[in-house]
């Protein structure tokens, strides 16, 4: 699988040229549009394992043509029209590599309202795009648990493409087989995000981790990991307030994050918050009545160091990936 995805991530430029020359498969439909949703991984102890899906999406239809193109309007429109490389159209070939059927082309626009190099899960949501699609374009030779393994090897960890996969709230497990996930349904609860517009690459997130924890913090992050669980299954906030902290990533990032631990703070002030993913953005799961002046609050602790912060207010999806039409 890991030679397929070498090549799939290689060959963009190699299979545009041969979709002109050969013959091609027939798609088993001429167009789709699909939606993808934006996610929240770690969720505080979490740390690789859970992620939630958000009512945030990406919309992406993809025609059948006689080559690759793509373009995008909305968030990150700018950055993404200027190469024919990124990882929706890489996801889109690989899935067509890995079913052992030749890539005919498509004509790929998306409308992206998830924030990018946020937090919320837009290279997931870009993979996930494109495994589906293509799987649907190809009439399914993929069940969602092998589009899973595929989205994993290209993100590197399940924690965000899960949910963008299954909605809800996921957990995942990697094992050498396998990847073992378990999807709940959680309330609607109110969800406050909060972006400082730092540059903060999920690499240089990675990077910042210690190699190893102490087996205090892990015991640390065991337990809490799995009450927060509960309490997002059972709706319970103060319970998510009390056991939604974390020892094995948040305090190495958020002191690279310029304003995020005040960020932090303040969050915490009016719920459950957590770094959303690697961050830079914070998440709050706070009282519907609390959600507009937290969002005002938490932006603040922003602004007044200088960060420019945007703030959203959103809920959970139970919907992952879907078809629209
Ligand atoms: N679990 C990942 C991390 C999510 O924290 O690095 C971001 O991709």
């Amino acid at each position: 699988m890991l030679t397929a995805l070498a090549h799939g991530a290689s060959v963009v430029g190699k299979t545009t040229l041969l979709a002109m020359t050969m013959n091609f498969a027939d798609y088993n439909v001429g167009m789709i549009k699909i939606r993808v949703p934006a996610t929240s991984a770690n969720l505080g102890p979490g740390f690789d394992c859970l992620g939630l899906a958000l009512n945030i999406w990406n919309e992406v239809s993809f025609e059948s043509a006689d080559r690759i193109t793509y373009h995008v309007t909305g968030e990150g429109g700018e950055k993404l029209n200027k190469g024919s490389r990124n990882l929706l159209t890489k996801a889109f070939i690989l899935a067509h590599d890995v079913s052992g059927k030749k890539m005919r082309g498509a004509k790929i626009s998306a409308h992206n309202e998830i924030l990018m190099s946020s937090g919320l899960g837009s290279s997931a949501a870009a993979i996930i795009a494109g495994l589906y699609g293509a799987n649907e374009m190809l009439g399914k030779p993929m069940n969602k648990n092998e589009i899973l393994k595929l989205a994993n090897e290209m993100e590197g960890h399940p924690d965000n493409v899960a949910p963008a996969l299954f909605g809800g709230l996921v957990v995942s497990v990697v094992t050498g087989e396998e990847i073992i996930t378990r999807r709940y349904e959680v309330p609607e609860f109110n969800i406050v995000i909060v972006k400082p517009n730092v540059d903060w690459p999920t690499r240089t997130a990675r990077a910042v981790l210690p190699k190893s924890v102490s087996r205090a913090d892990a015991i640390y992050n065991i337990g809490r990991a799995s009450l927060v669980v509960d309490a997002l299954r059972s709706g319970d906030l103060e319970l998510l307030q009390k056991v939604i902290d974390d020892r094995i990533h948040q305090p190495y990032r958020l002191k690279h994050i310029s304003g995020g631990m005040s960020a932090y703070k303040t969050a915490k002030r009016f719920g459950a918050a957590a770094l959303s993913g690697a961050g830079p953005s914070i998440i709050a799961f706070v009282p519907a009545e609390k959600e507009e002046q937290a969002k005002a609050e938490i932006m603040w602790a922003f602004e007044e160091r200088g960060i420019h912060a945007c703030g959203l207010i959103t809920k959970p999806s139970m919907k992952g990936v879907f078809c629209v039409e």
